[in-house]
């Protein structure tokens, strides 16, 4: 194999590199190597992404600093430099997905600052950038020439155009400056020391050896061409060496699909774990194999290890970290992210949308958790690393944690009550006769796990009650609990949304902290330290104030939209357009655009229950008056599903008897798969009542809709749902259907009626597509629709 990339003549012209990231995975092989050559290393590291493990094995060494620092800010470089490599980015999925902005200013704002140095010092610049420039890749394998296919506002766009960016920036800052710049694409790299950070290869590598079930996302047929990692380290510094001012690509190519990555690393590794398949991943590449012709004749660089060998070293590798993790075992391990406060042995109690998240989500910080629930079954699904539900990114966090190993479901009280901190997460729906919250299941955990706390700890209430519930729940705890008043209670509101609920735990807009002493303040603190030194607004607050915040919030955005819809009845009394009137308010700054749309108004496990239980508590409390406007805010929004209900009645001539109603939408919302209180189920349930024929579809909540509404007709896909309607309603807001081409959609109905309660789609592209479109509060296109039909 001709190679001569980081031969001693040419890497031996630097003396001292300044390198950003080193505190990761792949710039730990960039410090080790350019050590070996004799360059000595500065690392600047923030340890966002990065551990103290990768660099544990080059602290001593002579010619290695560490700067703990964030290369977006202003950093100080004593001495003089003559190599800048820019490798600081999270670079998996879940890392930049947690971490969006700074991504985005890693590869903006740190490469500006880097360029920056490397200009005053007259030094040679790398810049890490990625295989992902091209996106999900319309040529295969991919060379330098090709510019890409990259979604600008997709899940992976923080991380794909902020490298874009970089390109650019070190593209024009070396042709404005005379900065010599080199750029490395690198693919997919492996190897030894790799974390479980969402990664294929690692979160594998760790299944198959902890013998847990390997997660591959969507089908498997995706191929990638992972390449060891100590060769990309030694592709990158060949660029350095080289003065060459191209991208090259920096890969294996040998191309392998997810699926039989997933089948070789069991194999190497002697596992009997299975393979399991979860929900694809938002514009996964389909596609991943570099041209690397350019780095073959540019820089006599290509790769030593093939995939079998390093596959090989890397399970070895994980196997050995695994039996010195074991004897003896750490219960706290230091983990980066709790790094800034201590890791705490959490339980919590309910492994519901909320429970699951807020686990997954607490070992995302470093802590150790164990889930409960007495639901069997859920807990050994959720022990598979099957998530119950659809919650995006959901899935693939707990399969992180279980491989971690810093997750764990257990059925047991007992096995939970080792935790210092337990966050109760069961539900408190609505009563069945309507008169305020359910909270027999809060009530029965404190009957079941109360008699376990036999020690000093922490009770955190995240469930939304009605104000007065800590404290009796307090006084039921000191009574039943052997540690009697040594157990406190906290409420820590949750305020995640369906649907964006992991992002929502992980960077809540605020963390508010009701806490009955300055103990329980502290060890919350410590429990969030993460979010609260990312910034993150705390309010903190004595119990019942924290009870309020949550009730308050939900029937301020539930009054919100009640507003906007009542306003749209009265544009249909008045002839005014509620989608112009609702644009023109969100405009101004005092009212905004979030949470302000109208149509079919609002639903869900949530929002309905917690006004309801809000005014029943107001009457208990004798201030029914304060908040009676609730009840009209509640009303307001059950009439949108009737208004609905009489614009399908009037698509379908008056009766919907015999008629064929393709009802798209089943979730309460789009994101989710929950079903409860859906105002989508609701309509499609009044039109099967009145003798329609219904055909649902959603692209996600059909088995559940199904489980609670066998009697609804159900279609698998959207075309099979319209197909030979008499109206089609559009009554969930999923982009799906937002992307739907009118003119197809009207090939396969009987007749062009759409009911658009979301107002999702462009009236006037379904217009001229022939439909007659119409949509509560706008009654200009009703008189329109009349006016073509007569
Ligand atoms: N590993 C791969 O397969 C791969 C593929 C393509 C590109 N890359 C690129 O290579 C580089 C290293 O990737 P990795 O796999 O080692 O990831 P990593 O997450 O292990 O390392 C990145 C390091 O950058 C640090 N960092 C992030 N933001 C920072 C900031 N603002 N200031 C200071 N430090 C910061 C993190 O703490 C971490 O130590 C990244 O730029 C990545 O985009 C990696």
């Amino acid at each position: 194999m001709s190679d001569n990339s980081n031969r001693d003549g040419s890497l031996g012209r630097f003396r001292r590199a300044v390198l950003t990231g080193g505190g990761g995975f792949v710039g730990s092989y960039v410090a080790e190597q350019l050590l070996a050559a004799g360059v000595e290393v500065f690392c600047v590291d923030n340890f966002s992404t990065g551990h103290p493990s990768y660099v544990e094995r080059l602290l001593d060494k002579p010619g290695f600093t560490l700067l703990e620092a964030d290369v977006t800010e202003e950093f100080e470089v004593p001495g003089k430099v003559d190599l800048v490599l820019h490798l600081a980015s999270p670079a998996s999925i879940p890392e930049f997905a947690r971490l969006p902005i700074e991504t985005m200013l890693a590869g903006s704002a740190g490469t500006y600052r880097t360029l920056q140095l490397a200009h005053r010092h007259g030094a040679r610049y790398v810049l890490a950038s990625t295989s992902e420039i091209y996106g999900d890749p319309q040529q295969h394998p991919q060379s330098e020439e090709y510019w890409g296919n990259v979604n600008p506002i997709g899940a992976r766009s923080v991380y794909d155009e902020a490298k874009r960016y970089a390109e650019a920036m070190t593209v024009a800052y070396g042709r404005k400056h005379g900065v010599s710049v080199g750029i490395a694409r690198i693919f997919n790299s492996y190897g030894p020391l790799m974390r479980p950070d969402g990664r294929v290869i690692s979160g594998f590598v760790a299944q198959a050896v902890e013998g847990l079930p390997l997660l591959i996302h969507g089908d498997g047929t995706q191929t990638r061409s992972p390449c060891f990692v100590e060769d990309t380290a030694r592709g990158i510094l060949a660029i350095a060496a080289s003065g060459y001012q191209l991208p090259v690509n920096i890969g294996n190519t040998e191309e392998i699909s997810v699926l039989d990555l997933a089948r070789t690393i069991r194999e190497i590794a002697e596992s009997s774990s299975p393979i399991r398949h979860v929900g694809a991943d938002e514009d996964d590449p389909r596609q991943r194999c570099p041209d690397i012709g350019r780095a073959k004749r540019e820089l006599g660089w290509e790769p030593r290890v093939p995939l079998a060998e390093g596959l090989r070293r890397t399970v070895e590798a994980k196997r050995l970290e695994r039996q010195s993790a074991e004897t003896p075992v750490p219960t706290r391990r230091q983990s980066p992210q709790a790094r800034g406060g201590q890791m705490h042995v959490i339980s919590v109690v309910g492994c519901g949308y909320l429970g699951v998240t807020h686990a997954a989500g607490m070992a995302e910080l470093g802590h150790e958790v164990i889930a409960i629930d007495i639901d069997a079954e859920k807990i050994k699904s959720l022990a598979d690393g099957r998530v119950p539900f659809f919650e995006p990114g959901l899935d693939e966090l707990v399969g992180r944690h279980l491989a971690s190993g810093r997750l764990r479901f257990t059925g047991s009280y007992e096995e939970a009550a080792a935790a210092d901190i337990h966050f109760i997460c069961v539900g408190t729906p609505q009563r069945s006769d309507g008169s305020g919250a359910d909270l027999r299941h809060l009530d029965a955990v404190v009957e079941q796990f109360g008699p376990h706390l036999d020690r000093e700890c922490l009770v955190v209430g995240k469930s939304t009650v009605p104000v007065g519930t800590a404290a009796r729940l307090a006084t039921m705890l000191h009574a039943v609990a052997p540690a009697g008043d040594r157990v406190s209670v906290a409420w820590n509101p949750e305020f995640l949304s369906e649907g964006r609920a992991v992002a929502d735990t992980l960077r809540p807009d605020r963390l508010v902290l009701g806490t009955p002493d300055a103990r329980a303040e502290r060890l919350l603190r410590e429990v969030y330290a993460p979010i609260i030194d990312a910034g993150v607004p705390v309010v903190v607050a004595d119990l019942p104030t924290a009870e309020v915040i949550k009730s308050a919030a939900n029937s301020f955005m539930a009054t919100k939209l009640s507003f906007i819809n009542a306003i749209s009845e009265f544009c249909e009394a008045s002839g005014a357009d509620i989608k112009v009137v609702t644009e023109a308010l969100a405009y101004d700054a005092r009212i905004g655009g979030k949470f302000f749309t109208s149509g079919l108004g609002f639903g869900g496990g949530c929002v309905p229950k917690d006004i309801r239980a809000l005014l029943v508590r107001a009457g208990e409390l004798g201030v029914a008056h304060a908040l009676a406007f609730l009840a009209e805010v509640d009303a307001v929004n059950m009439r949108c599903r009737d208004r609905v209900v009489e614009l399908l009645r009037k698509q379908c001539g008056g009766s919907f008897a015999g008629r064929r109603i393709a009802v798209l939408g089943a979730a309460f919302k789009p994101g989710t798969d929950d079903i409860r209180d859906s105002p989508a189920l609701h309509v499609a349930n009044v039109l099967h009542g009145e003798g329609g024929q219904v055909a649902v579809y959603d692209p996600r909540a059909m088995e559940n809709a199904r489980r609670a509404f066998p009697a609804l007709g159900y279609e698998a896909t959207l075309l099979e749902a319209v197909r030979g309607a008499d109206v089609v309603a559009l009554l969930t807001d999923w982009e799906e259907f937002a992307l739907a081409d009118p003119q197809r959609l009207a090939a396969a109905v009987g007749q062009c009626n759409i009911v658009d309660a979301r107002h999702l789609l462009d009236a006037d592209a379904w217009q001229r597509a022939g439909w007659t479109y119409l949509a509560p509060g706008r009654p200009g296109l009703q008189q329109r629709a009349m006016a073509v039909s007569t």
